[in-house]
C-alpha cells in the first residue's frame, strides 16, 4: 500500500523564524509575503526603514507575523546587533535570505573606484556579514538553518554594458555561496543562490546607469516570453527554505524564463 505523500507539510515554515534583507520592496517584499505565507516570523531588515515597517504592518494586518529592523548591510555593528535583536524577538533564526542589492550600472571605462566599492560593500560584503553572523546563531542553537542569496543571471553571462561591477559583485556572491556550504554543511545548514533574470521591480527601473542600447532589448525578452515576475523569484526561495529542499546546499538556481539557453 503506497500512501500519499504530505505536500504541504514538505513546503511548511510554521515555527521558524526569517531575517530578509532587503525585504521594504521588490523581491525581498514578495519573499517576505512568502516566508510568512508559509507560517514564518518574517524580520523586515532594510536601509529603507519606513518601507520595511510597511511590510511588516501590510504582512501582520493579514494575520502574518513580521518586524521591521533599520539595517545597512554593509556595517558590521548593524549586522551584529540586529541578528541578535532577530533571535531575541523570535527565540531561534532558522533562515536568512540575502536580498539587498544595488543594480547600478557604469561602464568598464567609466567606472569610478567608489562606485565599484559602493557595489561590492553592499552586494557582497553585506552578505558576507549576514552570513557569518546568523551562522553564529544557527551553530550555537544547533538548529541547522537555511541562507539563500540572491545573485544575478548576469553572474555567469553578461547580458548588456554598464554591469561590469556588479556582475562580478554577484559572481562573488555565487563563490561565497559554495564556500559557505562547503564550511557550514557539518552544521545542518544549507546555503545556495537564486540567480534572477530580467525582474520587473521599481528598484530596478530607478537604477543609476548608461542607456541600455535599444537594439538589445528584444534579447531581453527570454524563451518563455515574458521578464520575470517578483513571484517567479519568491517561489525558487521559498523552495530552497522549505523541508522538501533539505538536501540541497552549495547550488546557484537560475531563474530567468529560459534566457541563458537562448
Ligand atoms: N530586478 C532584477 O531584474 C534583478 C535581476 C537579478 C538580480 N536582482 C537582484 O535581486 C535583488 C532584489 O532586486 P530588486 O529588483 O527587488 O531590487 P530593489 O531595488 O527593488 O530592492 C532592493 C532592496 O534592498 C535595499 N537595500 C539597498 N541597499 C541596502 C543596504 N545597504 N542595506 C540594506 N538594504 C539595502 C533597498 O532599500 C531595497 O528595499 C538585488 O540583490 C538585485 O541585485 C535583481
Amino acid at each position: 500500500m503506497v500512501g500519499l505523500v504530505d505536500i504541504k507539510s514538505l513546503y511548511d515554515l510554521t515555527g521558524k523564524a526569517a531575517v530578509v534583507t532587503g525585504g521594504a520592496e521588490g523581491m525581498g517584499k514578495e519573499i517576505c509575503r512568502f516566508l510568512a505565507s508559509a507560517g514564518a516570523s518574517v524580520a523586515v531588515a532594510d536601509i529603507n526603514y519606513p518601507w520595511a515597517e510597511d511590510t511588516a504592518r501590510e504582512i501582520n494586518e493579514v494575520g502574518g507575523r513580521a518586524s521591521a529592523y533599520a539595517l545597512d548591510v554593509r556595517e558590521e555593528p548593524q549586522v551584529v546587533q540586529v541578528v541578535q535583536a532577530v533571535r531575541r524577538e523570535f527565540g531561534r533564526l532558522d533562515i536568512l535570505v540575502n536580498v539587498a542589492g544595488i543594480q547600478d550600472r557604469e561602464l568598464l571605462g567609466e567606472i569610478s573606484l567608489t562606485l565599484w566599492d559602493k557595489i561590492h560593500h553592499v552586494n557582497l560584503r553585506g552578505p558576507f556579514l549576514t552570513i557569518r553572523e546568523a551562522a553564529k546563531v544557527m551553530r550555537r542553537d544547533k538548529s541547522g538553518g537555511r541562507i539563500v542569496n540572491i545573485s544575478s543571471m548576469g553572474s555567469l553571462h553578461p547580458i548588456f554594458d554598464g554591469l561590469v561591477a556588479y556582475n562580478a559583485s554577484k559572481s562573488g556572491l555565487n563563490g561565497l555561496t559554495r564556500n559557505a556550504a562547503f564550511e557550514l554543511a557539518r552544521d545542518g545548514i544549507t546555503v545556495n543562490a537564486v540567480l534572477p533574470g530580467n525582474t520587473t521591480t521599481a528598484g530596478q527601473a530607478r537604477a543609476p546607469g548608461p542607456p541600455i542600447d535599444p537594439a538589445l532589448i528584444p534579447n531581453l525578452i527570454p524563451p518563455l516570453g515574458r521578464t520575470g515576475k517578483v513571484s517567479d523569484i519568491a517561489g525558487a526561495v521559498l523552495f530552497l527554505v522549505s523541508p522538501a529542499a533539505e538536501w540541497i546546499t552549495g547550488q546557484t538556481l537560475v531563474v530567468d524564463g529560459g534566457h541563458l539557453i537562448k
